[in-house]
């Protein structure tokens, strides 16, 4: 059963920074927008936006795979056109060596920006159209031919463990119908990206919907940043 007769796409972690802006672009794309914020966030962006209609709020941490389950049942019966998973969080201290950090740090980083999506990716997908699109935030800083210059080390680590599991994903799809992508939107003035970074949010996120959408229709995985250019793994 579908609410709309608009394409449906779900975005996790819609309640601030690139996923509120992500939300706000399909919507104005015209597409039925289900997003999620964590439990107990109160009122956000997102809620705003979903004051005009066309938005669903759905409550998600991708660290509980009870509430995975939870809104995979709630979910039951709705039919989706995609899924995209933006949750992504950093050390605190963004330059941390792999010989300083802690081991709960690592971990967190490692859960919440590898594991954790893809552990949605697998409870959702069954609710995704044959030929409709599973994304996931990367981040450039998770190429590994790219990184010349070091820095941020256990973010990009967990960015590039991000990305082989989605490969792994793509490698055991039968019949690949579907559009898998991973995404890089550059580097961003928000929370996570911090004042210094060139790009705001206007200069990526309707960018990088435009290349979601070109992409919409062509099977397989690919790793592409917000100009549509393909990113080297
Ligand atoms: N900004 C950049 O320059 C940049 C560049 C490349 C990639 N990215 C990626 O883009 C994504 C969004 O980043 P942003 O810049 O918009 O950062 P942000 O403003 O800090 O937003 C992070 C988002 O992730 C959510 N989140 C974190 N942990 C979660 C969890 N356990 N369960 C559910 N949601 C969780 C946050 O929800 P709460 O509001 O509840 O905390 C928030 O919505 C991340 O994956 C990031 O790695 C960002």
């Amino acid at each position: 059963m579908s609410l709309s007769t608009s394409p449906t796409i779900l975005i996790v972690a819609a309640g601030r920074g690139l996923g509120h802006a992500l939300a706000e672009q399909f919507h104005l794309q015209g597409w039925h927008v289900i997003g999620t914020v964590r439990p107990g966030s109160g009122h956000t962006k997102l809620h705003d936006l979903a004051a005009n209609g066309g938005v669903e709020i759905e409550t998600l941490d991708i660290g509980e795979p009870e509430q995975i389950a939870a809104l995979r049942r709630r979910l039951d019966g709705r039919e989706l056109d995609a899924v995209f998973v933006n949750a992504g969080i950093t050390t605190e201290d963004q330059n941390v060596t792999i010989g300083e950090v802690t081991n709960d740090d690592f971990t967190s980083v490692m859960l919440t920006n590898a594991l954790n999506p893809m552990r949605v990716i697998e409870a959702l997908q069954d609710l995704v159209s044959p030929t409709g699109l599973l994304g996931v935030m990367s981040s450039g800083q998770g190429s590994i031919t790219n990184n010349e210059l070091g820095q941020r080390e256990i973010y990009r680590a967990s960015k590039s463990a991000l990305n082989q599991l989605m490969r792994g994903y793509a490698a055991r799809q039968p019949e690949p119908k579907r559009t898998l992508l991973l995404t890089a939107p550059g580097w961003i003035r928000t929370d996570l990206g911090g004042p210094d970074a060139p790009l705001a949010i206007e200069d990526s996120i309707p960018r990088l919907v435009t290349v979601m959408l070109d992409q919409l229709g062509t099977p397989g995985l690919r790793f592409l940043d917000y100009r549509g250019e393909v990113v080297p793994w």
